[in-house]
């Protein structure tokens, strides 16, 4: 037989139409690393009119971690015609591609969303599911498999005729699934299809694992540059925070002594006089400096909590206590809401309510023409027993660009801040194994305090 009589040969032709699929499917995956497009390219592929193998497809992946088959995307035929031809007029060059307007049609497709939302617990799952995945290898409604099934909890509801399943596979494990049927027709799916699709499936498996691979190693590269910047970070904060603490050092002696005569000389003059006024001010802005330096100083020793077991709530009933003239003065409206539970915390109480001090004060001075103040605390479980507290205020919130700021030392807005109350808020939460995090609500700032739960 001469080339052209096999170009005349109807097999020979079928096997050359489905090489060149091959050979355009491969050129396919080989196009693009993006996770999201390849799902919609192997799909609308398979069910393109030109392939002419099947009407619907749907692709499921697994998380192996939980085993669960989880629907990805669904793409029907009508949805697939805009499948172009890239690359050349050569089979062996060209490829498919799809434009990202028909990616997003294909993923809003009522059916689609549905998919979307099926979980499949492997364990629990029919026994053609698990055959699929365990034994790697396809699956056909008419299988006897399927067929003495007694109750189908997902595959009828998704596929109400005959449909096939192929597992995906990369290095030896399933890492997903491809359904196929012909819902319009409802034509039977073909051992030649089917073996077809296996080919698919198999060059789509790799081509998937590498693509997640990729995004995980971007990822963990993206950690990684994050830690290193955080690193240098802490380094610098590390240096301004030594030679603050040596500048604060060199200062306090001649301070007191400042303040000292500053005090004398007030008491020896008259009140009501100028010269009085002024040895006030010297003596209040001293007071403060004193105060600034010695939260520099207590910020740059290394912390040391006397751990016991206190009450939250006992602690944050003091705090307001201590600041009820304040609230007074800036008419603040307080509203304190804890269900009577112990608020059992193993840490140092002292140093605890120094952070919700800091954070009731900032809220005062966000609200200088009065406003409200929000405590609550609250029980959830992360995995073990918490205790989050918030402090939420009603003064306006804190930009959005000053979030990444608010708890580096020393980031201040306010002409008589240090800009210590939130780092010092901070590395006490953090040494208490707790998380400190900031954002705004409708009307003010919320800071959220989760410890964990004394046992
Ligand atoms: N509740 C809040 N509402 C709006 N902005 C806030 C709030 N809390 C903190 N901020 C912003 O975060 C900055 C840093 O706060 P932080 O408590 O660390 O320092 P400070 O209050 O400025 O000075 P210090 O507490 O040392 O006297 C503040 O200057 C302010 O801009
Ligand atoms: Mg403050």
């Amino acid at each position: 037989m001469n080339i052209h009589d096999s170009l005349q040969n109807p097999e020979t032709d079928n096997r050359l139409s489905e090489l060149t699929l091959l050979y355009q499917f491969s050129n396919t995956m080989l196009s693009t690393i993006r996770l999201n497009k390849l799902m919609h390219l192997i799909l609308t592929a398979i069910t393109a009119p030109s392939s002419n193998l099947f009407e619907r497809t749907i692709l499921f992946l697994r998380n192996e971690k939980s085993n669960v088959l989880q629907g990805m995307l669904a793409v029907t035929r009508q949805l697939s015609e805009g499948l172009q031809i890239v690359g050349g007029h050569d089979a062996l060059e060209s490829r498919w591609d799809i434009s990202d307007e028909l990616i997003s049609r294909q993923r809003s497709a009522e059916f689609c969303l549905q998919v979307r939302l099926t979980r499949i617990e492997i364990d629990s799952a029919c026994p053609l599911i698990r055959h699929i995945v365990s034994e790697r290898s396809f699956c056909h409604s008419e299988d006897i498999l399927c067929q003495k099934c007694p109750t189908c909890h997902f595959m009828k509801p998704l596929c109400s005729g005959p449909f096939a399943a192929v597992p995906l596979i990369a290095h030896e494990t399933t890492i997903g699934m491809v359904v196929v049927d012909n819902p319009d027709s409802g034509l039977n799916i073909t051992c030649d299809n089917l073996h077809f699709l296996q080919l698919f499936a198999n060059q789509a498996g790799m081509a998937i694992e590498n693509s997640m691979l990729y995004n995980r190693i971007k990822d963990a590269h993206l950690n990684l540059k994050d830690a290193r910047e955080r690193l240098l970070h802490g380094e610098r904060l590390a240096a301004i925070g030594e030679m603050a603490a040596n500048l604060a050092h060199e200062l306090k002696n001649p301070l007191i002594t400042i303040g000292g005569f500053a005090g004398r000389l007030l008491k020896s003059l008259p009140d009501e006089t100028r010269e009085h006024q002024y040895a006030d001010t010297i003596v209040s802005e001293v007071s403060r400096l004193e105060k600034m330096l010695a939260e520099i100083l207590a910020f740059s020793r290394k912390p040391t909590i006397c751990f016991c077991v206190c009450d939250l709530e006992g602690i944050i009933q003091e705090c307001l206590a201590s600041c009820a003239a304040t609230f007074e003065d800036h008419n603040i409206k307080i509203t304190f809401s804890s269900k009577a539970q112990p608020w059992k915390v193993s840490g140092d109480a002292h140093q605890l309510k120094q952070v919700f001090l800091n954070l009731i004060l900032n809220a005062c001075d966000a609200m200088p023409d009065g406003g409200k103040l929000l405590l609550t605390l609250e029980r959830t479980s992360l995995g073990k027993e918490m205790i989050v507290a918030t402090v939420e205020d009603t003064g306006g919130g804190i930009p959005e660009h000053m979030f990444q700021q608010i708890f580096n030392p020393f980031f201040t807005t306010k002409h008589h801040g240090t800009g210590l109350g939130l780092a010092i808020a901070n590395r006490i939460i953090l040494n208490h194994f707790g998380s400190i995090e900031a954002h705004n609500s409708g009307q003010g700032a919320v800071f959220k305090i989760t410890l964990p739960l004394a046992k």
